[in-house]
């Protein structure tokens, strides 16, 4: 099937306490082994590309890449989203490129300024069928260029959804609860907590709204020992607990984003796969292993965390 929206996918994930995996892609080995995941599983799916990846591949490669998936897996619902829009321009950009979501993130301006940049992206976006997620709250962590202290993020204050939502139109809200971007997120011997409080407040303010989660990597400490133990140096990394976002998804969180567990993954794979085998050089040797590794990983992920095997 073409590629869809998100509108039918949120929906029934919302209705069958499900999330759907939002995850990032730059190459055609992070495609192959998210897409082989979703096909074995019968999980709807998410791919989305960054700024920074359409820097790294290429706009046209990367939509090419997500259309060939499509062909691959023609059962299951995809959706290409642009990760992180950060103005106007570069939302229309993939807008008229062959994306069907894109998230405007505006969440680092004040709350007129997000509510007026988000508004016109909406515009453009529903006169053209594409939807739109955008973000209230700052997450700490790093995104393309922009790096935000933990000092500096702040949870979303629930009493200023119900105005964003209905001013501004958007199908979907990204929001802050404790989560952060990077493989960093929480200080080594203190307790991971998400706010339950606040999303529940935030999902009672907005019924059936679907909510999304960025930042939601769990830093599997398999991974990050493997990269240790070949040469890498990833001290003190940790992620959300995984029962944690199994309960946000049982809750109004539709959508769920994982980007730096892939890489984890990948880099795991890859510093083994040089650390055992020292004399080859072929790409596909490496790689390999690598797609292997990125699809065992969303596998467990689509299972285990977002509930939405057997979905799609
Ligand atoms: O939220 C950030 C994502 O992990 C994408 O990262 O901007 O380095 O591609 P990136
Ligand atoms: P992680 O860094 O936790 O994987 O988050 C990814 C993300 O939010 C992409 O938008
Ligand atoms: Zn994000």
């Amino acid at each position: 099937m073409p590629l869809v929206t998100t509108t039918e996918m949120f929906k029934k994930a919302y209705e069958g306490g499900y999330a759907v995996g939002a995850f990032n892609v730059n190459n055609m080995e992070i495609v192959q082994g998210i897409t082989e995941a979703a096909k074995e599983t019968h999980a709807p799916l998410i791919l989305q590309v960054s700024k920074g990846a359409r820097a790294y591949a290429n706009h046209t490669y990367l939509v090419k890449l997500v259309e060939a998936a499509t062909i691959e897996c023609p059962d299951i619902p995809i959706v290409l989203h642009l990760d992180h829009g950060p103005d106007f321009e570069t939302c229309k950009s993939c807008i008229d490129g062959g994306f069907t979501s894109v998230m405007i993130d505006a969440s680092s301006k004040p709350l007129e300024e997000n509510i007026e940049i988000t508004k016109k992206v909406v515009e453009y976006a529903h006169d053209h069928g594409v939807v739109v997620e955008a973000e209230l709250g700052t997450l700490a962590g790093i995104e393309d260029e922009v790096q935000v202290s933990a000092e500096d993020s702040a949870y979303t204050r629930p009493e200023e959804v119900e105005e964003f939502v209905t001013k501004t139109g958007c199908d979907s809200l990204a929001i802050a609860i404790g989560t952060s971007h990077g493989a960093y997120k929480f200080k080594p011997g203190t307790k991971p907590q998400l706010r339950f409080d606040v999303l529940e407040e935030v999902s009672k303010r907005l019924p059936g709204f679907p909510i999304v989660l960025h930042g939601a990597s769990s830093v599997p400490q398999e991974f990050v020992t493997m990269i240790n133990e070949n040469g890498g140096n990833m001290p003190g990394a940790i992620g959300v607990p995984e029962d944690q976002l199994r309960q946000a998804a049982r809750m109004a969180v539709c959508k769920i984003n994982i980007d730096s567990d892939l890489r984890l993954a990948m880099t795991g794979s890859i510093r083994k796969y040089f650390a055992e085998h020292p004399a080859d050089f072929d790409p596909r040797q490496y790689l390999a292993p690598a797609r292997d590794a990125i699809k065992a990983m969303v596998k467990h992920k689509i299972v285990d965390v977002l509930g939405c095997d057997g979905k799609a």
